[in-house]
Parts: structure tokens; sequence; C-alpha cells
């Protein structure tokens, strides 16, 4: 049996704290899909085909992963992709409540389906889109936090604010 986990997330963009949970989590499951939430309550910066196009370019060395975006409830999703097991990174005990919420909800509709935790390298521990995203409006430096295709993206999506000054 093939055992599939799938990695949900707004991933808006990604960051090396996601990639760092990526790789690991592709070393303990046969695949490991990436999925993009359609999220209709946030705002995103990017859409959805960006989000995914960038997952995938840098993922690409990671040979057993895939990308791909859902809408609507994740257990579905999961059913739909032959799945039994969520990812998620915890970063602090800040994420613990939202995620055990999570993790109970999702068992109780469908107990077959697991999450599966994973503490996010230290390095990473403060690191979030949100931040990357506030710090990069601002033309900081954010070459340790995101891939190099991340940090082109969000040059290009601040530049008009550059352009005001
Ligand atoms: O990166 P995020 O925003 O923390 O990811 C949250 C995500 C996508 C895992 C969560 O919002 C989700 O699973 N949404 C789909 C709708 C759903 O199934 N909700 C019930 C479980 S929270």
């Amino acid at each position: 049996m093939t055992a599939i986990a799938v990695y949900p997330g707004s991933f808006d963009p990604v960051t090396n704290g996601h990639l760092d949970i990526i790789e690991r989590s592709a070393k303990v499951f046969d695949k490991v899909v990436v999925a993009v939430l359609h999220n209709r309550n946030k705002v995103p910066l990017f859409s959805v085909e960006e989000r995914v196009a960038m997952l995938k370019e840098s993922t690409a060395y990671i040979s057993n992963t895939e990308v791909d975006s859902f809408n609507g409830l994740l257990i579905d999703y999961i059913r739909e992709k032959n799945a039994r097991t969520i990812v998620r990174g915890l970063r602090a005990v800040s994420d613990f409540e939202y995620e055990m919420q999570a993790a109970s909800i999702n068992r109780k509709l469908d107990p077959d389906i697991e999450t599966f935790f994973m503490m996010t390298n230290n390095q990473y521990s403060y690191l979030s889109s949100s931040i990357v995203k506030e710090v990069a409006k601002y033309e900081a430096n954010v070459q340790d936090l995101v891939p190099a295709s991340v940090q082109k993206a969000l040059r290009q999506k601040y530049s008009h604010l550059t352009d005001e000054k």
C-alpha cells in the first residue's frame, strides 16, 4: 500500500519553514501532496495559480511530491487523493490551539484519517507567510526566509510601492 500524505495550507507564499516540513515529510511518506487551499475568507497576495507555480518550482528537487490545489472540505479532498494522513507543521505553542481544533474536527468527520504533526526546525520557528509579506513590503531582505523564486515574485508584487516613493 502506498502511504500518501497531504500537506494542506494557504502557502501565500511558501516559506523555507514550509519547505522544511515538505522535505522531512517526503522522507516519511511514499508521496506527499502539497495542497493549496482556494481560501475565500482571506484575501491572498498571490493567486492560487501563482502559489502552485512557486511551490512546484521550489519542490522540483523532491521527487515524491506533487503540488495541487483544492476547494471545500479538506477531508473530502484527502479521500479523493486516496490519502490517509494530513501533515501539519507546529512552530510554537501558539499554533497548538488552532491545530488541535482542526485535527479534532477532521477526526470527527473521518476517524480513519490521521493528522501527523511535525515540529518546524527551530531556525524557522518565528517564520510565517504573513511576516515575510510584512517585511518584503518594506524591501527588507527575505533571502534566508523564502526560496529564490518567491523572493523575486515578492519584489515584483511590491515594486509599485517602491515606485510610489
Ligand atoms: O496555511 P493555513 O492557512 O494555516 O491552512 C489552513 C488549512 C488550509 C489547513 C485549513 O483552513 C483547511 O483545511 N481548510 C479547508 C476547509 C476545512 O476542511 N475546514 C475544516 C478543518 S479546519
